[in-house]
């Protein structure tokens, strides 16, 4: 008894301990108050509710986005949130992502000239695609590398420099649920947002000396125009699987993706299945906190193993569904 109260002291004051040392290992947390945020995909879904979230907290807000009119419009809903409407800005730039570098890089110039460096980048832009494989068009797999993956990378590339100039930085890839574990129906989808996770740890690891910190968010399904687009085609067992995790908010997932940001954090979930996936995934990831770190190593194990609860669950769905089809045939 004498011996287990001691064990649980001891254990108790290296919590303490871990805990007060913590925050020296991460970087200063970032105030959005006078900040230059960009984010692209910043006329609708998660991409306008982090924008929001940003004005509400002082920035001067850039969006970038494909169609004018929606860019139009959110430009005006995001200023109807500014906390200073006389010196807050925001300024909207159409652009097509998917078209040449050189259009990006003079569209971040622009954006860079109006209204300063660059404090954090959001890379929102992304699109989803659910089908069979069998149905999916080899040409949808190169398109979603093109939405989700390519158009983050060169985004990226035309801010880094002035970051690294600056010697400060922040910036946001926006993943998926989808991009942590591979899920029925998004073969080319759930590829292109892995494809991110490689990106973002290795420029973590380039990038640390210069004071950039990148966030990789998972957000789950989320109430968007974008997850409403998505159900064209979605298989069945998708709908299935995807709405066990419930529906998320865009201005709930935008504040968590804002507040893990700011504190330079790598791995950026929501919810209690959002957290167990994040701490079973988050493998030699690179973390800024003792906290994050010991919660990882503790629960690790015991999430794989409920993981393989979720598994048969997906497992169940998939065949009941194949064994419905086989009898409507
Ligand atoms: C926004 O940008 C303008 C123009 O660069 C600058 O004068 C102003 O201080 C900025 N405002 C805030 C709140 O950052
Ligand atoms: C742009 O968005 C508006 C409003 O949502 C829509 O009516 C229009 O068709 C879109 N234009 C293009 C070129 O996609
Ligand atoms: C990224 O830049 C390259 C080089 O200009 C271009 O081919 C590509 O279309 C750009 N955008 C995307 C989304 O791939």
């Amino acid at each position: 008894m004498y011996w287990l109260m001691l064990g649980i002291a001891l254990f108790g004051i290296f919590l303490i301990v871990l805990y007060l040392m913590s925050p020296l290992l991460g970087p200063k947390a970032l105030s959005l108050h006078r900040a230059h945020v960009l984010v692209t995909g910043g006329s609708s879904g998660i991409g306008k509710a982090v924008a929001i979230e940003a004005a509400k907290q002082g920035a001067n807000i850039s969006i970038i986005a494909r169609n004018k009119t929606k860019l139009m419009q959110a430009k005006q809903e995001i200023e109807s949130f500014l906390k200073n409407s006389e010196k807050q800005k925001v300024e909207m730039y159409s652009v097509d992502l998917s078209g040449d570098y050189s259009e990006v890089e003079k569209t971040i110039k622009q954006a860079e000239l109006n209204l300063g460096p660059v404090k954090l980048l959001i890379n929102c832009a992304g699109n989803a695609i659910a089908n069979y494989f069998e149905n999916l068009p080899v040409s949808e797999f190169r398109r979603m590398m093109e939405m989700n993956y390519f158009s983050t990378v060169n985004v990226t590339k035309a801010v880094i420099t002035s970051m690294i100039e600056q010697q400060f930085g922040r910036i946001v890839f926006v993943s998926s649920v989808a991009g942590q574990v591979g899920v029925f129906g998004f073969t080319a989808y759930s590829a292109a947002k892995f494809a991110l996770r490689g990106f973002a740890e290795a420029l973590q690891m380039e990038m640390k000396v210069n004071n950039i910190y990148i966030t990789l968010a998972f957000p789950p399904d989320t109430d968007t125009p974008g997850l409403a687009a998505e159900q064209i085609g979605k298989p069945r067992e998708t709908k299935l699987i995807s709405e066990s995790a419930g529906l998320f908010q865009p201005d709930e997932v935008a504040r968590v993706i804002i507040e893990d940001t700011k504190k330079g954090k790598f791995l950026c979930s929501m919810g209690l299945d959002g957290y167990i996936v994040a701490m079973l995934t988050a493998g030699m990831s690179p973390v800024i906190s003792i906290m994050d770190a010991l919660q990882q190593v503790i629960t690790m194990g015991l999430f794989r193993a409920i993981s393989l609860v979720y598994l048969r669950f997906y497992d169940g769905v998939v065949t009941q569904c194949a064994e419905e089809k086989k009898k409507d045939n």
